[in-house]
């Protein structure tokens, strides 16, 4: 039996160390530097814009969720923030939870007058500086269901806060943030990655990722740097069960008797129990892991271009958007139940259509 003592281990390792880098330099020699490239990374990453007192952060849809916590936050960090609420409880709510100097603004994206009069509040505040961040965070989910339940007011009314709003108070702000070589944070979601759940939301997240896309480009020559969130799926307004389950049932009940057929009778209600499976599965309430990374794309000097929020969106939605369709297709549709079908229809009723 031969005893080892620690030393002879730790040379036993060294050796064996130095042996793998003759018979394998090629394979060592990739690994080092996968390594030091993380490294430098890592301490790329982390550096922290020094000092944030007086720094002004406009941020909409602060009357709940991510944009209610990330504005207390910053506030508590030091930034001057301008919250923007839709309305004047969520207002009203946000001032008693914080010191008087958080400064509140109503704000309705989708009504032009109402975004002018928010620039001018906040080109007062931040005079000769400019404005050094803008949280693009307002946006609803609802109506939300399959396309053939849908008309066109349904997706406007989602596109219309969602894309056009976030366009709109963008490009009015942009002035201001150029004069404070500024930075635009756009909330778009997973769901912009990979599309599903008909309606709007999808399509108004996809077109938050491409319009940011470009602006990035463009802006890059005016000092102005622009970051995407992609949140995986977080207990919020947006994925409200008891909001989203109130609007199925109006489209639900709205359907054409020949549409209703085909889905089944069955089918609402399966909809709604599988709905709340997943989204019970799906939902985590740590919504501090979506305003970290707004946070990171407002303090770091090197912000990133996308941040995805939460282990869904890392290792299952973002993931998945790679893959090829045939592959989310089959994944999605555990998701969701199947409508019986016209032909099953038909079979199980004896009725003709
Ligand atoms: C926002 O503005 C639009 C357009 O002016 C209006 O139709 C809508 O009712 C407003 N929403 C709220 C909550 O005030």
């Amino acid at each position: 039996m031969v005893l080892y003592t620690g030393e002879e281990e730790e040379e036993d390792y060294l050796y064996r160390f130095r042996e793998l880098w003759i018979v394998h330099p090629a394979l060592m020699g990739t690994l080092t530097s996968v390594v030091f490239l993380f490294v430098c990374w890592t301490i790329r990453d982390n550096l922290k814009v020094r000092d944030v007192r007086g720094k002004y952060v406009f941020i909409t849809g602060c009357d709940s969720g991510f944009g209610n916590l990330l504005a207390q936050r910053l506030h508590r960090k030091g930034f001057d923030v301008i919250a923007a609420c839709l309305t004047e409880k969520g207002s009203d709510d946000l001032k008693a939870c914080t010191c008087p100097t958080l400064k509140t603004v109503l704000l309705n994206v989708t009504n032009p007058k109402s975004i002018d009069n928010a620039v001018t509040f906040v080109a007062e505040e931040t005079g000769s500086k400019g404005l050094y961040g803008l949280v693009n965070n307002a946006g609803r989910a609802t109506p939300i269901g399959p396309t053939d339940w849908l008309d066109m007011e349904d997706f406007h009314r989602v596109l219309d806060v969602n894309l056009i709003g976030l366009i709109e108070v963008t490009i009015k702000f942009l002035p201001l943030l150029k004069k404070g070589q500024g930075r635009i944070v756009n909330v778009a979601s997973v769901m912009g990655r990979l599309a599903f759940g008909g309606g709007g939301y999808s399509l108004s997240k996809c077109g938050v990722e491409s319009f940011s896309d470009s602006l990035r480009r463009d802006m890059q020559h005016f000092g102005v740097k622009v970051s995407i969130i992609e949140p995986g799926f977080f207990k919020t307004g947006v994925t409200s069960l008891e909001i989203i389950e109130k609007d199925l049932q109006r489209l639900w009940n709205r359907l054409c008797p020949e549409v209703r057929f085909a889905y089944g009778d069955k089918y609402f209600d399966n909809y709604l129990k599988v709905q709340r499976l997943s989204m019970k599965t799906l939902c985590s309430s740590d919504i501090s892991k979506v305003t970290n990374c707004m946070e990171h794309a407002l303090t770091a000097i090197y912000p990133r271009t996308r941040y995805g929020a939460g282990w869904d969106a890392k290792l299952f939605w973002l993931p998945l958007s790679y893959a090829p369709a045939i592959v989310a297709d089959v994944m999605l549709q555990m998701l969701l139940p199947r409508p019986i079908g016209i032909k099953k229809a038909v079979a199980k009723n004896q009725v003709d259509v």
